[in-house]
Parts: C-alpha cells; structure tokens; sequence
C-alpha cells in the first residue's frame, strides 16, 4: 500500500495532511514515511528463502541516521563506501560484523578505521587496493576478510551514469583474470579470502541481468574453489528497481528472491545483498511551494522553492518524478508545465511538460519517490540552505535532519589577513 495518498481532497502521508505539516516546517523539505521504510524492508527480506544471508543496507542512497537505524533495527547490514558512512552505520546501530566496505578508492586511512573496526569483509576492487590492504593489515598484525569484487561484463540499468558492471565501467576487476587475482590475493600477508563481490548497476528492473551475473558468479566460483580459495561469502550487490514512472513495472521482489534460491541457494555460501534503492526510494516527497507562475510564448513555467541544489535527480541522470499538487486538482482542464527552481542553470528543472491543473502562487506540490539518492546528493549551491528533512510514523512526525541555513555556511569561509 502506498503511504501517499489522497484523502478528502488533500495528500496525506501516512495518517497527516502534509499541509499540516508544512505548516510548521519551512518549504522545501524532504518528508518521509517510518512504515514504508520498515515495509520494504521487510517484503524483501520475507522474499528470501535462502539458509544464510545478510541484507546490507547501501547507506549511499539515504544516510540519515534515523534511516539508517530504522533498518538497523530490523536486523539489516550496511554496505558502505567511504569512512564516513561507516561511521555513520555503527552510530546508527549496525554491528560491525554486519558491514561490508565496498569502492574504489580506499585510502589508507579508510582502510586502518575499518580495519580496527572489525568489518566483515572489504569488497577489494583493484590489485593496488588489495596490496595496500596487505600493508595496512599486516602493520596492524591481523588479516583482513576479503572478497574481491568482479566486474561480469554485463550491461543492467537505466542509465549510462548507474551502469557500474561493463567492462568500460572504472568498477572491480575483470571477470577474466579473477582466477589470478585470487591466487595473488592467496599469497599476500594480511589477507584472507572469503568472498566474491559483484554489483552490475542500479534501477535494474529487469531480472535478466541479475541471472546472468549470478550465472557467471556460479561458475567463478565453481573453478576458485578448485583451486583451494575458501568462498564462502558471495555479496551479490544491490541494484533492484522500482516504480518512479506510473507505468513502469518495477522488479518483482519475489522473482528477485526465487532466482537468489534457485541459482545461490545450494553454493552453501552466506548471500549478501546490498539494496539502496528498493528500501527508500518512494519512502519520501519533497514538498515545496510555488513562487511564481510565469507564462511565456512557449512554456508555463511553475518556479517553486526547492532547486537542483535540493535534487539533483531530473538534472542529474534525467530521471522522471512525478510531481503532483498537495490539493487534490480534479480538473479535466490540463496545461502542460515545466517545474523549475530559482537556481541560475537552466539545467535546474524538476519536470518538464508535465500535465497539471491550474496551479496559483503559494501552492504546495510534491515531488514523488525522492528518497534514494535525493538529500544526499543535495549541496549548498547558490548559497542555498540545506534543507530540514522529517519523518512520520503515523500522526506524528519529527524533524530528522536540522535546516543548515545560509549564515552558517557562510561562517565556514575564513579570510586570511592578507586578502
Ligand atoms: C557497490 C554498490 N552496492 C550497492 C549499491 C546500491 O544500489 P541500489 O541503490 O541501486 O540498490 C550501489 C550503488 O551504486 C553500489 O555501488
């Protein structure tokens, strides 16, 4: 069930008018739903049927540490990428040993952090990053668990910028000298093996992608273990799809589940999974206000005061969300509007020729499915605040993440005496 809908004419979240809501939170800000997080949390998990595994939570898609907790306390992982959202994991609750660090470009610094933290496992991209792991872990005298992340070669996702598994792409290493880069990895001081990594790219909401790179894991697997490497830990990355557009036809969760028994279920391997995406996408709006309407020649302009800085998303990948008014318009009476913000760029845009009823100054609309990859991409461009974001349970909501306003990032410049 949806946690947005309309009621008497007016757009609820949950069991609150969001009107209500703005009327106490300054515009824009980001509103999410408690019950929808813990909903998709749990559809997923009960689409599993496997004998061990680990769901990650991809911090990088919302690293709120309400978010993060709330799925924290359903038992969740995290898959993280840098060492601030591995900070932010174990703040928020998550056992170390739940969380796997995953990205190219691990420093030394990173690496000694997650080490002393105890992780579970460090997904290894590259033959310089595993040698440095070597390093770090023998000066800390420990061994490090690690899988080592392939790319399969397989093209999965809706767009160019999301796509992490071709051989183009700067991600893992390439599935035909996985056999080498284990046996190198075997030798090194420091290092012990449990795994294999793959993530092939994200709003993948065909399953055949996913067969085929579970496909090939198989068979990796299958020629390492002959060789003598212990992979008991497969991390089949994140990537599921879900609904943005309302006729596109996300990923079954289920079909998704069923094919991890059918092709995983009997490698007597722990299955992880790291989905981002699928657990916050379409928990949260954003709510902001119209400014102004302007008419042109060409264009009805709605401008409204949330802006690319807020999210990136439409500008960014050229992603579609629906945008729709916080009062029920039932007007059969349509204009075509292109949804704009106050930022210089014509690129600032959150929709464009999108069919509305008649919209005055002062309406509140909402941009839909705005909660994976939405305020945590957002910045401070133009001097912009950044925004409060809440979260409702029910009746009741709290604010999640304070406003940063404009003074405050102004104060964080320093002027030297001599300028
Ligand atoms: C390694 C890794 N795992 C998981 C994810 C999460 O992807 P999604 O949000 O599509 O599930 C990403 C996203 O880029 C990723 O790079």
């Amino acid at each position: 069930m949806s946690s947005f809908n309309y009621e008497n004419g007016e757009l609820k979240i949950e069991d609150i008018n969001l009107s209500e809501i703005a009327k106490k939170i300054k515009t824009p800000f980001y509103c999410y739903s408690y019950n929808h997080l813990k909903e998709q949390y749990s559809k997923l998990d009960q689409s599993i049927n496997l004998a061990d595994y680990h769901i990650c939570y991809s911090i990088k898609s919302n690293s709120n540490q309400s978010i993060i907790k709330t799925f924290s306390k359903l038992g969740s992982g995290a898959d993280v990428v840098s060492m601030g959202e591995l900070k932010r994991a174990l703040k928020a609750g998550i056992p170390s040993q739940k969380i796997v660090f995953s990205g190219i470009g691990k420093s030394s610094e990173e690496i000694e952090f997650a080490i002393k933290n105890n992780i579970l496992m460090f997904n290894v991209e590259s033959i310089g990053e595993l040698k440095k792991l070597s390093n770090e872990s023998s000066k800390l005298n420990i061994e490090s668990q690690v899988a080592l992340r392939i790319n399969p070669d397989i093209s999965a996702g809706a767009n160019e910028k999301i796509s992490t598994g071709k051989a183009q792409d700067k991600f893992g290493i390439d599935w035909k000298n996985a056999v080498e880069s284990y046996e190198l990895a075997s030798k090194l001081p420091g290092i012990k093996i449990i795994g294999i990594d793959v993530h092939i790219g994200s709003q993948i909401n065909d399953i055949e992608p996913f067969r085929k790179s579970f496909d090939l894991l198989v068979e990796i697997i299958e020629i390492l273990r002959a060789k003598g490497h212990q992979i008991n830990v497969l991390d089949v990355g994140g990537g599921l799809g879900v609904k943005y557009h309302p006729n596109e036809i996300p990923l079954n969760v289920n079909d998704y589940g069923a094919l991890l028994s059918e092709k995983l279920g009997g490698l007597g391997c722990k299955i992880i999974i790291e989905p981002g995406r699928l657990l916050t996408a379409n928990s949260a709006v954003l709510i902001t206000k119209t400014l102004y309407i302007k008419n042109t020649e060409s264009n009805n302009f709605i401008i409204v005061d949330a802006a690319m800085n807020d999210f990136i998303r439409p500008t960014l990948y050229g992603a579609y969300h629906e945008i729709i008014p916080i009062k029920e318009n039932k007007e059969n009476n349509l204009l075509d509007y292109d949804i704009v913000g106050p930022v210089c760029e014509s690129g600032d845009f959150f929709g464009k020729k999108i069919k509305l009823g008649k919209i005055d100054e002062d309406d509140l609309m909402a941009i839909k499915s705005v909660g994976a990859y939405g305020s945590v991409l957002s910045s401070n461009y133009n001097t912009r605040a950044s925004i409060n974001e809440i979260l409702v349970n029910n009746k009741n909501f709290e604010i999640i993440r304070n406003r940063i306003e404009d003074d405050e990032i102004i104060n964080r410049d320093k002027i030297p005496d001599w300028v």
